[in-house]
């Protein structure tokens, strides 16, 4: 028999509900007696003992369901050390929680804040496995997270629309995709969706390199660009500033967000019309594309085997096309991010796409 909790952290994305399923049917086949715990909300149900039991019905009909059935929250590792309003210990309060349960282990699907939490359980003594979740794949230690090829799908869908109306207008049009530190996501739907321009947060832009983007466009006969803007994109001139500085002068501009900044600029320099749309949160919902089912799937089923075999600390991800361990304390506190020499940005540099860099 073993007791496992089971729970969600941080940002909701597609195919939680598959790895989970994933987990519990590879369990169940295997004929080994569990019971589940399904705590709420992240690791807010597992500080204030919110859970409710779950069966292997509670896994039926879930594999194509978006969003996480026990639903989540964002609870910040940089406090987890500080006692919550009532002064309740959180990281106390949760190990009470697994311990009250007599659990043997706890699954855990999150990025990268739920990966620093998890490793701190495992540091206390919990029993813990993850999985990889996030549609910005920005977790160290393994090439893949779930959420990502679906979310990369819906941005490109996004692009895909934009491109007809950009054209029918003659307009430059910036498309701005999630992710505010890594530049995975709009990268890859910026170029299956044909982006003219794409800016990440790993290479830092200049205005005028964009300006001459879209007029060399111009030039050679096109009516209209489009701009994938990442969320942290951000210019040359601002990366030279501290961190600090940084949100000090964000916090003052009068801008939603970066692309709106970048359109006014790009307005200004061309007199062209531009546009900004912002699919938002959007890219994180709805059903997962078949690629994550299956990944998910396969994550979890291997993640059942771990539990099985007693192998805790790790999380279960994916490097060099297999399915492999990592030990937590590898993976928490580290950000995968693109490398701007890499393969596919100098591959993207040939197809004339320009980073404004
Ligand atoms: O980490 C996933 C992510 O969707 C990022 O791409 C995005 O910047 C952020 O979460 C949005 O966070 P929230 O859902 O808290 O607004």
């Amino acid at each position: 028999m073993k007791r496992i909790g089971l729970l969600t952290s941080g940002g909701d994305c597609q195919a939680l509900n598959a790895a989970m399923r994933g987990v519990v049917k590879s369990l169940v086949n295997s004929g080994e007696q569990i019971e589940l715990y399904g705590f709420l909300d992240g690791y807010r149900g597992l500080i204030y003992g919110e859970y409710r039991m779950l069966d292997i019905s509670d896994f039926s009909g879930i594999l194509t369901r978006g969003g996480t059935i026990l639903g989540t929250s964002r609870v910040p590792f940089k406090t987890i050390r500080e006692p919550d309003e009532d002064g309740r210990d959180k990281v106390e309060s949760m190990k009470h929680s697994y311990y009250k349960l007599r659990l043997d282990c706890l699954v855990i699907l999150g990025g990268n804040g739920t990966h620093k939490t998890a490793n701190l359980l495992r540091e206390e003594g919990l029993n813990i496995v993850t999985l990889p979740k996030t549609i910005d794949n920005d977790l160290w230690g393994t090439d893949m997270t779930f959420g990502f090829q679906s979310a990369v799908d819906i941005a490109t869908q996004t692009i895909d629309y934009i491109h007809t109306t950009a054209d029918s207008h003659g307009r430059v049009f910036i498309v701005e995709i999630m992710g505010h530190k890594v530049g995975f996501l709009p990268l890859n739907a910026g170029m299956a969706g044909g982006a003219d321009i794409i800016l990440i947060p790993e290479i830092p832009y200049d205005i005028d390199k964009i300006v001459d983007a879209i007029e060399l466009r111009k030039k050679r006969g096109a009516k209209f660009t489009i701009i994938v803007v990442a969320e942290g994109a951000i210019s040359k001139q601002d990366a030279k500033l501290s961190k600090k500085e940084y949100k000090e002068k964000v916090a003052k501009a009068k801008y939603p967000s970066v692309s709106y900044e970048i359109a006014e600029k790009i307005q200004k320099k061309t007199g062209k019309e531009v546009r900004v749309t912002v699919p938002g949160h959007i890219q994180r919902g709805g059903a997962p594309d078949s690629y994550d089912r299956v990944f998910a799937s396969r994550l979890g089923s291997e993640a059942g085997k771990l539990i099985l075999k007693g192998e805790y600390g790790f999380m279960v991800g994916y490097k060099n096309r297999e399915i492999v361990k990592v030990p937590l304390d590898e993976v928490a506190g580290k950000l995968k991010s693109l490398d701007p020499n890499a393969a596919i940005i100098k591959e993207a540099k040939m197809l004339g796409i320009s980073f404004g860099d």
